[in-house]
Parts: C-alpha cells; structure tokens; sequence
C-alpha cells in the first residue's frame, strides 16, 4: 500500500497554490519509479480527507496532471498513473526523493584554488579592501537614463540581442574619452565591453595563454588575476615589487632565463601595496616587452582615483608595439554591481576575444553601456568624478589621522598617491586572530588570508566609508589591536 498520508504533504504556509503542490508531489512519485504505471490512485474524495484538503484541490492536482499526461482519468473506473510513461517500478517504494546535494555528479575540473567568496553582512561597519563608496554615485541619473533610453524608439532595439562587442554608442565614446584622457591611440574596433575588469581579465588569460605558459605576476599581485592565469594552467613566475612597482631588472633576468608570455600589471597602483609604477620602470617594461615579444596585461582599475597629481598615463598610451592590452572599468567609478568595463588591444585581438565573450555572457547589459555612453557625452561622468575624488582624498587624509592617533604603535603605512586603500603593515600582533574580536563588535574587515599571513599586512579601504563611521571602526578597531598585541606580548 502505498503511504499517501506521509508522502504527499500540503504545506499550508507555502507561495505555491496546493494544487500545484500536490501536483509536484504525484509527478516526483511517479517519476522515481514510486507509484508505477497503471497503479490506481485513491478517489478525489478519499485522497482528499487522506491529506486533510478541500477535495476541489485534489480534482485541480488531477485535472492538470491529466493534462500534462501523467494520469489517465477513466470516468468507469478511476484514476490511474498513465501506462504510456517509460518508468519501471523502483525496488523500495517507500524511499524518498533523493536530496539534490546527494546527486553524483563527478566534477572534472576543480576550482578550490579560488577560495568561496563570503560577503560581509549589510548592517556592520566595514572597512573593505579598497571599495569606491556607491552612495556617491549619480545612480539616479544612471537609471533614469536606462528608463528613458528603454523607452525611446531607438533605445528599445537594444532590449534585443546586439552586437557582442558591446554598444556601439559606448564604445563610440570611450574611443574619445581615451584619446583625450589617457592619450591612447585607438578607434571603436580596438575596444571591447565587458562585464567590469574581471571578465576582461578572464578573457585575455583565456585567450591568450596556452597550458605551461609562463605568466609573470608580483610578488604581491591581485588575486583573481593569478586565479585567472591558474584557470588557463599557465606556470606562475613571481617578480620581486619594490617602492616603484614591479622590479624590472628582475623581470629581464627572468626573461633571460625563460619564455615569458604575459606579464600582468597594476601600474596605477599596484594591488595590493598601492605604489606607482615609476617613469623609468614603465619604460623599462615597454623595452622588455619589445626585446622578449611578451604581452603586458594592463589592469588600470584605479586611473581614475590619483591625488597627487593628475593621473599618469598608462602603459597602453605609450605602447609603440601593439603588445599591451589595456583593462579598465566603470565598477570603480560608480559602484560594483555596475558590471561595465572595457578592454582595449588589437582588432585581431578584439575580434578572437570578443568571440569567447559569446559563449559567457553574449552581450552585456546595453541600456546600462548606453547610459555610460550618454554620462562621458554629457559630462556627468566627469563631474561625479570631480567630486568623487575630492571626496576620496579628505577620507584617505581623515583615515591615516586615524591610523596615527589610534594604532600607530602597531602598525607603519606609507600614505598612498591614489587608489582606495592604504597597504598598512602590522607588527607585535597576528592579524588572524583580529577577524573575530572585531567581528564580536560589529565591525568586519577585508583579511586576505594569504597577504595577512605572508606579509602581516591588510589593504585598508578607505573610500566607502565617511569620516564619521571611520571613527566607529578605529573605535572597535583601535582597542582591538592594543587587546591583541598585549595577548601576543605574553
Ligand atoms: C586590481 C583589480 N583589478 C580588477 C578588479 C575587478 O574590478 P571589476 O569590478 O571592474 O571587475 C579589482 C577589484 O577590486 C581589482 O582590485
């Protein structure tokens, strides 16, 4: 006999209309090989006070599972499971539905070298890694732009599949906008949209590394960068990083040695420790990239954010051998879920990258990219980044005032030129034991496992914070490094 009651069971709280429920239920039973084909079913009346449910709930449940052939309803003599399903009688009816996570899906490819992301819980006070402050941002405008371009005739098309290279209007503009900011040389077939850096750094690791090739990364480097190159199983090759970035006489020496492929940059300021590439260092870089026939991956993510001068131009601008792919984003200057960002080669490149592109993502978000086109046109761009970077200046000011006035015994910093985060290093404390003392209070911070641990070191963001609750964290944070030193001390 098979056990209705406990099998098919109404949950009276649910979204889901019961009939629905009971409906999944009998669908499940049947297709695990449970209730077999041509078994009769109980009548609608039966069944009915069986689960304790009005008995219309059970001729809907019926009705549609008629309909989608799952029973057969003989007005003569009952319902049956449909003989014509293909489903043999399972050994143990009274087994349950497997759980999902039981399924046996045996994984060919393994991504534990990317650790699990966990987000820090909305409500704390958070000092992350270097994250722009998207309360600043002109995200009414952005999405009143988005609205008006939907509804316009010409805007309406892009709710369509497009072209996979992005909106033509973006990368219209941004041919402009590089020119004239960064002093590239390029036209609209040079450039193709992505979703952020990240995607136009999985594409060109992808696209341009084979297994066994050597990449080269900082001794300190970004690590879903690395991640990316991983993926490709290229062979990771380290250069030592100094004060004026990457140590370019070390990178030749490795050049001699080896077949170096790509060498993956953050010239504008290096991630994690926030310096800038020197004048001579660039050169330097650009000369090895000719003499040894590597591809340089620029990630310029922080151009935007320099406040010590104006923003020295990128590798990219002073590229005479078409061998520097430059990456940059809209992520920073607005806000991260604002997936837009752009990457910037030759046309060969563009085309072969760009063909990789369609079997991620297929396009992108072309309202969002047109409304990005209109901010740069418009101006509103440049405004917001006016104010932005003023902004981020007074916070980096306020936030090393901190550091020096609340944990200076404990940790040293050079105050960095640009960027979002101040690369601070701490001494007489293991900052791993930091994370639950600070979490205890109510205040989370970006500990990268590996750079906490191989340089006792945290990249301390400053920009998406205000003054006022900056002086919140360094009131938790400033007791809990003095709570911790004086543990370590004994
Ligand atoms: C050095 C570096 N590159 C790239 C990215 C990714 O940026 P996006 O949000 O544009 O993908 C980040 C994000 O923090 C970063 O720090």
């Amino acid at each position: 006999m098979f056990p209705w009651k406990s099998t098919l069971v109404i949950d009276n709280l649910a979204l889901r209309a019961k009939y629905l429920q009971l409906t999944d239920q009998f669908i499940k039973e049947i297709s695990a090989g449970r209730l077999a084909p041509g078994q009769k079913i109980p009548g609608t009346r039966q069944l009915a006070s069986l689960l304790d449910i009005n008995r219309k709930t059970v001729i809907m449940a019926f009705e549609e599972l008629e309909a989608q052939g799952w029973l057969d309803i003989k007005s003569s003599s009952g319902t049956y499971v449909s003989m014509k399903l293909p489903i043999t009688i399972a050994d143990n009816i009274t087994t349950s539905a497997v759980p999902y996570d039981n399924f046996n899906i045996r994984l060919i490819n393994n991504y534990d070298f990317i650790p699990a992301y966990e987000p820090i819980p909305p409500a704390s006070i958070n000092i992350d890694g270097g994250s722009p402050d998207y309360r600043l941002a002109p995200i009414d405008w952005l999405f009143k732009e988005c609205r008006s371009i939907s509804k316009s005739k010409y805007g309406q098309r892009l709710l369509a599949y497009g072209g996979v290279k992005g909106n033509e209007d973006l990368r219209q503009a941004l041919t402009k906008y590089l020119r004239e900011t960064r002093g590239m040389t390029l036209s609209k077939e040079n450039i193709l949209i992505t979703r952020g850096s990240q995607m136009g750094i999985y594409l060109a690791m992808s696209g341009l590394l084979k297994p066994g090739n050597n990449a080269v990364f900082g001794s300190t480097s970004y690590d879903a960068a690395e991640w990316a190159a991983s993926n490709s199983q290229a062979n990771i090759i380290r250069v030592n990083i100094d004060e004026e970035g990457i140590d370019t006489d070390h990178l030749a020496s490795i050049c001699k040695q080896q077949k170096v492929h790509l060498v993956y940059v953050t010239p504008h300021h290096h991630f994690p420790t926030t310096v800038t590439l020197s004048n001579e260092r660039r050169i330097h870089l650009l000369q090895l990239s000719l003499k040894y026939k590597f591809i340089i991956l620029e990630d310029d993510y922080d151009y935007d954010f320099h406040y010590a001068s104006n923003p020295i131009l990128p590798l990219a601008s002073l590229n005479t051998g078409g061998n520097v792919i430059y990456i940059g984003s809209f992520s920073k200057i607005f806000a991260p879920n604002v997936r837009v960002g752009y990457l910037v080669a030759n046309k060969e490149v563009i085309k072969n990258l760009s063909r990789l592109r369609r079997i991620i993502d297929r396009q992108g978000d072309q309202i969002m990219q047109s409304a990005i086109a209109e901010s740069i046109t418009s101006g509103e761009l440049n405004r917001h980044l006016k104010k932005s970077l003023n902004v981020y200046r007074q916070r980096r000011d306020s936030f090393s005032k901190l550091i020096d006035s609340e944990v200076s015994d404990y940790a040293s910093y050079k105050l960095p030129e640009g960027g979002m985060a101040i690369w601070c290093e701490f001494k007489g404390l293991q900052l791993a034991q930091l994370k639950p003392i600070i979490n205890s209070k109510g205040l989370y911070m970006d500990i990268d496992p590996d750079l906490s641990v191989r340089f006792n070191a945290l990249r301390l963001g400053f920009a998406s914070i205000n003054e006022k609750e900056q002086k919140k964290a360094f009131e938790i944070l400033g007791p809990a490094v003095k709570q911790l030193a004086s543990l370590t001390s004994f």
